[in-house]
């Protein structure tokens, strides 16, 4: 027993959801149960925390609706906490959605070197016929509590994935994340973590101290995501550019190609002062860049974390 506290932030979700009729498990609506109740609905909750546990209530939302003013003050509790010598680590529950997208931001802004953040969901709510929140939390739970746990996490169906990689894959099933060829970083098994992989290591980039870079952010740098498909046009980025984007992500075709009368709207932005980055479609593998790629690749990233990296790159360029 670390004796430590394990944090749990609510933000609300389908694990904190509800639906009028018991076993519903796409009729419902999702963050209406507060955290203090998910967590006594959670049998051995205390144990696996191997120390004091420790509720708040940070937002109560349907993760399609995330703001990036609620992932500031997410963040910003999460810092708060982790600078705490007796706090062992953090949990969130979160809505499936944009979980990954969470899960990143966090991995960018946070000191997580020495810590863990673990952000939690489910797929049914928790009126279903077996809902998977109670587990799915015990499991964060376990995670957290872990000695030399680090990083920004998440954990689903048993497995564990790192903010880099974890992607949702499935609309419907309660098995609905992956991290793609490299597989989830581990296991929780009846409460003990069997690792596969390392934990996550740092952010490169950008150091310690980045959570003051987002402190006192209320407006943050416009940047939209695109497609590139067949038919495709520049129509829409000549609209966002006169509308004052100020970076566009494109999921690209394949190893990072584009739509002839999209690229070409594309340069057009670029040189107008607008910073593109080539994400790809593809749900496995990464761009592989070329030299003389007139745009930037976005080094692995998918198109919504790429997004947020260069949304962060903006705030801490002035951009
Ligand atoms: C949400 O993302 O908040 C709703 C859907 C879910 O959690 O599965």
């Amino acid at each position: 027993m670390s004796g430590k506290k394990i944090v749990i932030l609510g933000t609300g979700g389908t694990i904190a959801g509800i639906s009028a009729q018991a076993g519903d498990n796409i009729g419902y609506v999702a963050a209406q149960v507060g955290v203090q109740q998910l967590m006594a609905a959670v049998p051995g909750l205390e144990q696996a925390a191997r120390g004091p546990l420790v509720a708040e209530q940070v937002a109560q939302l349907d993760s399609k609706d995330m703001a990036h003013g609620v992932w500031r003050d997410l963040a910003l509790r999460c810092a708060h906490h982790l600078a705490d010598p007796q706090v062992q680590g953090v949990v969130i529950t979160h809505g499936t959605d944009t979980l990954e997208e969470t899960a990143w931001f966090l991995h960018e802004v946070l000191d997580v070197r020495a810590k863990p953040v673990v952000l939690t969901c489910a797929m049914r709510p928790s009126t279903a016929l077996a809902p998977d929140g109670p587990q799915n939390l015990l499991d964060a739970v376990a995670v957290a509590a872990t000695s030399g746990a680090r990083g920004v996490l998440a954990v689903a169906s048993g497995e564990i994935h790192g903010a880099r990689r974890v992607q949702k894959v499935h609309p419907y099933r309660v098995h609905a994340f992956s991290s793609g060829e490299g597989g989830p970083l581990g296991w929780v098994e009846e409460g003990n973590v069997r690792l596969e992989q390392d934990w996550p290591s740092a952010p490169t980039g950008h150091a310690k101290g980045a959570i003051e870079d987002i402190a006192d952010v209320s407006l943050w740098p416009r940047v939209e995501v695109l497609f590139s498909h067949a038919g495709a046009t520049g129509a829409l980025v000549d609209a966002l550019v006169r509308d004052g984007v100020q970076g566009l992500v494109v999921a690209c075709t394949g190893n990072g190609t584009i739509h002839h009368a999209l690229e070409a709207a594309l340069l057009r932005a670029q040189q107008s002062g607008v910073c593109v980055v080539r994400s790809t479609r593809c749900p496995e593998g990464q761009v592989l860049p070329k030299p003389g790629d007139a745009l930037p690749d976005s080094g692995g990233l998918s198109p919504f974390k790429a997004r947020i990296s260069l949304m962060l790159e903006l705030l801490r360029t002035g951009g």
